[in-house]
C-alpha cells in the first residue's frame, strides 16, 4: 500500500465503482450517529464523506498523498489524514474499522490485522472488503503468459488475495473473532473500449514492468482477453471479493 502511486483524476473518472460498491458496505456497516469510525484506505474520501454525513464521527487514512489531497478538496470538512494503517499508533479509539478495496495492497495482513485490533476498543467491529482468492484471475494469467512469451520475467505481485479460512486465521492470529465471511465473483465493469487498457495502467503498472512497447503489449492483451472479459459492448474485469465482519472480543 505504502508504495502504490495513485493518480487521482484517473481514480475519480474512470473508477469510481470502486466507491459505488463500497456504498453496498457501508449498510453491512450500519454505522450509528455519534460513533467513531476509521475508514481505512478512504482513497479520495467518498465513503468517509457519506459516513460524516450520517452523523458518525469518522477518520479516512490513506497513504497517497494525491488522493487526501484531492479528497479534502472534495470534502473540506471530513477528517482525511496521510497515514499507514500498519504504523497507525491510535489504540483502543474505534467502535469499527471500515475498510473496503484496501487491504489486498497489503501483503503483510498479520500487521494490517494487528493495527485494527489496536484500533479498536473491546468489542468493536470490523469491516472490510478486499479482493479474494482468485480475482482478477484472467487478467493476471493472460499477462503472465505474454511476458513469458515475450522473455520477461513473472512479475511480483502487489497484491494479497486469500480465501475466507486463510483471512479467518489471520484476523484470529490478530485477536479478532470472525462474525462473518463472503467469498463472491463481482464483475466489474470497465468503462469505456480502452477499460482494460486503463485499468491495467491505473491498478497494475507493475505488469508492465520492462515491457518495451506497453501500448503493443495492451494491445495483444485485450485480444486474448476479448473472449473472455467482453460482453454486451463493455469490458469486464473478473473481480471476486472476500467480504469480512469480526468483532474484538470485550465490552
Ligand atoms: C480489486 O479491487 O480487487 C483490485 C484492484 C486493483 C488491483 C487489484 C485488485
Amino acid at each position: 500500500m505504502a508504495e502504490q502511486q495513485w493518480n487521482a483524476d484517473l481514480y475519480d473518472t474512470r473508477h469510481s465503482f470502486v466507491s459505488a460498491y463500497g456504498a453496498d458496505l457501508l449498510e453491512l456497516l450500519d454505522a450509528r450517529p455519534g460513533e467513531h469510525v476509521l475508514d481505512a484506505g478512504c482513497g479520495t474520501g467518498e465513503l468517509t464523506a457519506a459516513l460524516r454525513d450520517a452523523g458518525v464521527e469518522v477518520i479516512g487514512i490513506d497513504t497517497s498523498p494525491d488522493m487526501v489531497e484531492r479528497g479534502r478538496q472534495r470534502f473540506p470538512d471530513v477528517d482525511l489524514r496521510v497515514a499507514d494503517l500498519r504504523d497507525l499508533g491510535l489504540h483502543h479509539e474505534f467502535d469499527a474499522v471500515f475498510s473496503n478495496a484496501v487491504l489486498h495492497w497489503i501483503p503483510e495482513a498479520g500487521r494490517a490485522a494487528a493495527a485494527i485490533h489496536a484500533a479498536l476498543r473491546p468489542g468493536g467491529r470490523l469491516v472490510a472488503e478486499l479482493g479474494g482468492a482468485g480475482n482478477i484471475a484472467a487478467i493476471d494469467g493472460a499477462v503472465r503468459s505474454l511476458r513469458a512469451e515475450q522473455g520477461l520475467d513473472a512479475p511480483e505481485d502487489p497484491w494479497y488475495f486469500p480465501g475466507i479460512a486463510d483471512y479467518a486465521a489471520v484476523l484470529e492470529r490478530a485477536g479478532l473473532e470472525t462474525t462473518g465471511a463472503w467469498l463472491f465473483d463481482r464483475p466489474t465493469r470497465l468503462e469505456g473500449d480502452d477499460g482494460l487498457a486503463a485499468w491495467v495502467r491505473m491498478f497494475g503498472s507493475h505488469l508492465l514492468a520492462g515491457v518495451e512497447d506497453p501500448d503493443g503489449f495492451l494491445t495483444e492483451l485485450r485480444k486474448r482477453l476479448r473472449p473472455v472479459l467482453y460482453r454486451d459492448g463493455t469490458w469486464w474485469a473478473d473481480y471476486r471479493r472476500l467480504r469480512v465482519t469480526a468483532v474484538k472480543p470485550g465490552t
